[in-house]
């Protein structure tokens, strides 16, 4: 099973929040292939962790934003990040704890939750942004 391929359609139009969708895309894109690494799942443990770390620095970074935009929807997004993370480093520790089945788990959640908040409700602070002439 393969992660996604990047398009450029992906890019909000705000660099640095860019850069970091990406960044995140291919991390995810690599823990998707790291399970043929065989390493023992270790490969796939540390970079998982380098995810959430990459993951705490972006959601810093766009709610920095949605803040200096005054986005109306900051409460509500924020707390999708919150829970997202506090899910995902729930997540790693079963896989440090080697849950049975939890890579498949941990990348099926990661895909859907790349298409649900990052291609989804990330959309929708761009007009906001746009608005404000961030880039
Ligand atoms: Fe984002
Ligand atoms: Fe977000």
């Amino acid at each position: 099973m393969r992660f996604l391929e990047w398009e450029d359609s992906y890019n909000i139009g705000v660099k640095e929040i860019d850069i970091q969708h990406r960044g995140l895309f291919d991390i995810v894109s690599r823990l998707f292939t790291s399970r043929n690494y065989q390493t023992e799942g270790k490969y796939f443990i540390a970079t998982l962790s380098q995810f959430i770390d990459y993951t705490k620095v972006h959601f810093a970074t766009e709610e920095r934003y949605m803040r200096e935009a005054e986005y109306p929807k900051l409460d509500a997004h924020q707390k999708e990040h919150n829970e997202f993370l506090s899910e995902v480093i729930e997540l790693a520790r079963d896989c440090e704890n080697k849950v049975p089945g939890i890579e498949q788990k941990i990348l099926d959640f990661l895909k859907s939750w790349y298409i649900k908040h990052i291609l989804g409700t990330d959309r929708d602070y761009q007009k906001s942004f746009m608005e404000k002439g961030f880039k």
